[in-house]
């Protein structure tokens, strides 16, 4: 086992992590195959998270690491600000057989967090191509989470991720979340009260005028917050509304894409098509960091047509089509078309919705709530001690082998499209046990 002196734990400052805590114990992964993590003295972890809702094709994917060395023996790095290779515009024109029909300009970015402000910005910059450059209002959501650039968060609806930081962007609205109902509790799916809030929307065009709006951003199913299914018909409502009034409709699809709602996109499940769509994660199985952002065509064209310089959008990254990324992405994506992933996880959609809510009657559980192979058990918080039992039932499950993510009093789950049934089994009987553990 490798030596974790005092040393080695301080210089790194882990990200949204109690670090003392965690220093005080720290517990540590070594290795990945399939389903498990290892740790490094050898025991095998069941994950129950992807990773952070990512490796969505199971770890360790043997076509995705040869295809990394090969680009990286090959060719290491390249510009991709007035040069290209080929790869990316090879992973560009794979992945718009995947996006949603009509999604399809690829512009890569490295992350979540950047595809969000990516979209964002293109949403501005195509209304002022457009002419209308007075619609620069940006319309999230409570409970919403965008990664954590200052776009993000300023359009995220997460109270701590934004009350230490400034005066965030002026000029954003938030929609209500939809979470709450009383009659919604224990949802198999689709909650069924709720879609009259996206109503909400009409209201903010009200207060400000269409004149003024950019866009509205959400997540269908938001996932950081704990697991928020939209109430039926809510999507559908608020792309009829984004419509009406010539607003455009971004979908953080940074955790919905690729299977994880058992169809390539939530846009695809739901059937209601943004205007730009966010990804990341999944999109390299997380083998590489990177991320995308698909736009409609006319968007696109729009801010070419409508280019006042030479270049049409003043934005990219040094790693925009890394390529890297991009031969983890195509393999990536072989995989998921080989495999038939995506359709895998809508077959094992009502397993998994039986197993979790076989845990209704568990200790300190209060609401579950499920969709594709997403699931979010809610426990009561403990008295004077709010997502204290959570992270000690998160702590207390690692121990037992297996790995969840917890986010306030929410245990937020979201295998590998690879799960076996027997293993979810194995997911909801570790949780029964350590909720009757943990006081
Ligand atoms: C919906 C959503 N958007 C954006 C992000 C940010 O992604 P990243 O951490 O890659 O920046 C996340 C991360 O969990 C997410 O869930």
């Amino acid at each position: 086992m490798p030596d974790f002196g005092a040393n080695d734990l301080d210089a790194y400052w882990m990200p949204f992590t109690p670090n003392r805590r965690f220093k005080a114990n720290p517990r540590l992964l070594a290795a990945a195959k399939g389903m498990h993590y290892a740790t490094p003295d050898g025991r095998q972890i069941l994950d129950a998270t992807s990773g952070l809702w990512c490796v969505n094709a199971g770890h360790g994917r043997e076509a995705i690491t040869q295809a990394i060395r090969k680009q990286a023996g090959e060719m290491d790095y390249a510009p991709s600000f007035n040069l290209g290779h080929p790869l990316a515009f090879s992973f560009a024109s794979r992945l718009v057989q995947v996006t949603p029909k009509g999604l399809d300009r690829i512009f890569f970015t490295n992350s979540g967090s950047e595809s969000v402000d990516t979209a964002l910005k293109i949403a501005l910059a195509y209304h002022r191509a457009r002419g209308k450059g007075t619609k620069t209002r940006l319309i999230g959501r409570e409970r919403g989470y965008h990664g954590v650039g200052f776009g993000g968060i300023s359009v995220g609806g997460i109270p701590k991720n934004r009350m230490y930081f400034g005066s965030l962007l002026t000029g954003v609205d938030h929609l209500p979340h939809t979470h709450g109902i009383a009659e919604n509790l224990f949802s198999q799916g689709l909650p069924v009260h709720g879609a009259h809030l996206a109503d909400d929307l009409e209201r903010i065009v009200a207060l400000h005028d269409a004149s003024n709006i950019a866009a509205v951003i959400v997540e269908p199913v938001a996932g950081s917050t704990g697991v928020l299914v939209p109430p039926e018909g809510y999507l559908q409502k608020l792309r009829a509304i984004c419509d009406r009034h010539d607003i455009l409709l971004i979908f953080d699809e940074v955790i919905t894409g690729f299977g994880r709602v058992g169809a390539p996109f939530a846009a695809d499940r739901f059937g209601v098509t943004p205007d730009l769509l966010c990804m990341a994660k999944g999109l390299t199985n997380a083998a590489v960091p990177a991320g995308a952002v698909a736009a409609s065509t006319a968007i696109y064209e729009t801010m070419l047509d409508g280019a006042d310089a030479p270049i049409e959008l003043f934005h990219g990254y040094t790693y925009s089509g890394h390529p890297l990324a991009c031969a983890a992405g195509l393999a990536t994506l072989e995989i998921y078309q080989g495999e038939g992933l995506f359709d895998r996880a809508l077959a094992l959609e009502p397993y998994w919705r039986a197993a979790v809510h076989s845990l209704r009657d568990a200790r300190h559980v209060i609401d579950i709530r499920d969709f594709g192979l997403i699931a979010g058990i809610e426990l009561s918080p403990r008295p004077g001690a709010p997502t204290a039992r959570a992270m000690e039932a998160f702590e207390a499950a690692f121990d037992r082998g297996l790995l969840i993510r917890v986010t306030g009093d929410i245990i937020a789950l979201s295998p590998p499209l690879i799960i076996e049934q027997g293993q979810i089994d194995q997911v909801v009987e570790t949780i029964r046990t350590v909720l009757a553990a943990v006081e």
